[in-house]
C-alpha cells in the first residue's frame, strides 16, 4: 500500500491573536504543490517507521514520528493493534513551513485505513488528522482551500489552470511554535492590535482567473516578520529572488523555505537556475500547484 502526498505552501497566511489554548485563529490559503513524499505501510509485528531520501537524519523514525502517531491513533479509533512498518521517502523539506510531518501523517491515515480495511469516510480521517496537527486535514484534501479555526476548517477554492513555483530550502528547520511565539512578542513590542483575519478577495480572485502576476503581488505571510528575525538570511534570498524578476515571494508557512512564484514553466527554470547561481540557498526546487492530497498509487 503506498500514498503519495504532496507538500503545501500558504499563499496568504493571516494570523490572529493568541487563543487560550495556545493557538493562533488563523485565515490561511493552503496551496498543495507537486513537492511529494511517499509512504508505504506494510504489515509487520509491531508499529515500525523507516525514513529514506536526502534529509532522512532529520526525522524522528520512533513513536514521535506524526507518521506513526497517526498509525496509532487510526489503530486506537478502529480497535486493532497497530501492526504496520511505515517507509517513507522523504522529498518535502523537513521543519521547512511545507507541512512535511503533517503530509506524512496523512498518508499514513490514508494508507492505514486501507491496510486495516477501516472504510473511514473522508470527514473522520480530516477529524483524526487534526488531532495529530493543524496541517494534516489540508494534505489529506490538497489543490487550494482556505483554512480557519487553527488551519483544519477547510473549503476548497477555486483556481484556474496552475501555478509554478521555485522554492528555496534552508539550511536546518525553523520551529513553528517558537515562529508563532516571536509573531507574537514582535506584535506586542510594536502594540499592534489583532483583529479577525479575513481571507483576501484579491487573492481568492487571481487564483480564480489564473492570473499569476496579481497571486504574485497578492502573497502574504504574517509569520513572514518572525521567520526573519530567527533567521536574517531570509531577508538576503527574498531581496534576490524579487531582484532575478519572480512575480511574488514569501516564507513559506513558519519558514525557511521561501517560495517564489513565476510566470511559466520555462521562467521558474530560469528562476531556479539564476537563485542557484546567486548562491542564497541551500538547494532550489521547482514545482507546480494546485495538485491532489493524499492518493493511493
Ligand atoms: O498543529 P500543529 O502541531 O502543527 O502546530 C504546531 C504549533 O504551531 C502549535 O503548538 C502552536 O504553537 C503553533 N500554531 C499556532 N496556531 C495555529 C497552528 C499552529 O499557534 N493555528
Amino acid at each position: 500500500m503506498s500514498v503519495r502526498v504532496p507538500a503545501k505552501v500558504n499563499l496568504q497566511l493571516s494570523v490572529g491573536p493568541l487563543r487560550d489554548d495556545g493557538y493562533h485563529d488563523l485565515v490561511s490559503v493552503f496551496h498543495a504543490v507537486s513537492l511529494f513524499d511517499e509512504l508505504s505501510a506494510e504489515p509487520n509485528e509491531e508499529l515500525a517507521v523507516r525514513v529514506e531520501g536526502a534529509s532522512a537524519e532529520e526525522v524522528p523514525a520512533d513513536g514521535d514520528n506524526l507518521a506513526a502517531r497517526a498509525a496509532r491513533l487510526l489503530a486506537e479509533r478502529i480497535g486493532v493493534h497497530p501492526g504496520v512498518l511505515l517507509r517513507i521517502r522523504k522529498a518535502i523539506p523537513v521543519a521547512g513551513g511545507m507541512a512535511g510531518g503533517s503530509a506524512d501523517a496523512a498518508a499514513a491515515l490514508v494508507a492505514c485505513d486501507r491496510l486495516w480495511n477501516a472504510g473511514l469516510e473522508p470527514g473522520e480521517l480530516a477529524e483524526l488528522g487534526a488531532a495529530i496537527g493543524s496541517d494534516v486535514p489540508f494534505a489529506l484534501l490538497g489543490a487550494t482551500a482556505v483554512g480557519l479555526g487553527r488551519g483544519e476548517r477547510l473549503s476548497p477554492v477555486p483556481v484556474k489552470g496552475r501555478f509554478h513555483w521555485v522554492f528555496a530550502l534552508a539550511e536546518g528547520g525553523l520551529s513553528t511554535p517558537a515562529v508563532y511565539a516571536e509573531c507574537d512578542r514582535l506584535r506586542a513590542a510594536h502594540g499592534e492590535w489583532i483583529g479577525a483575519p479575513q481571507v483576501s478577495e484579491r487573492l481568492t480572485t487571481a487564483l480564480a482567473n489564473g492570473d499569476a502576476k496579481e497571486l504574485g503581488s497578492a502573497l502574504a505571510n504574517d509569520l513572514q516578520p518572525a521567520a526573519i528575525m530567527l533567521r536574517p538570511s531570509l531577508r538576503r534570498t527574498l531581496t534576490a529572488s524579487r531582484d532575478l524578476g519572480a512575480l511574488g515571494a514569501l516564507v513559506s508557512g513558519s519558514g525557511p523555505t521561501c517560495a517564489f512564484l513565476a510566470e511559466s514553466d520555462a521562467h521558474a527554470l530560469d528562476l531556479a537556475a539564476a537563485l542557484s547561481d546567486a548562491g542564497v540557498a541551500r538547494s532550489i526546487a521547482r514545482a507546480y500547484g494546485p495538485v491532489p492530497g493524499a492518493t493511493v498509487l
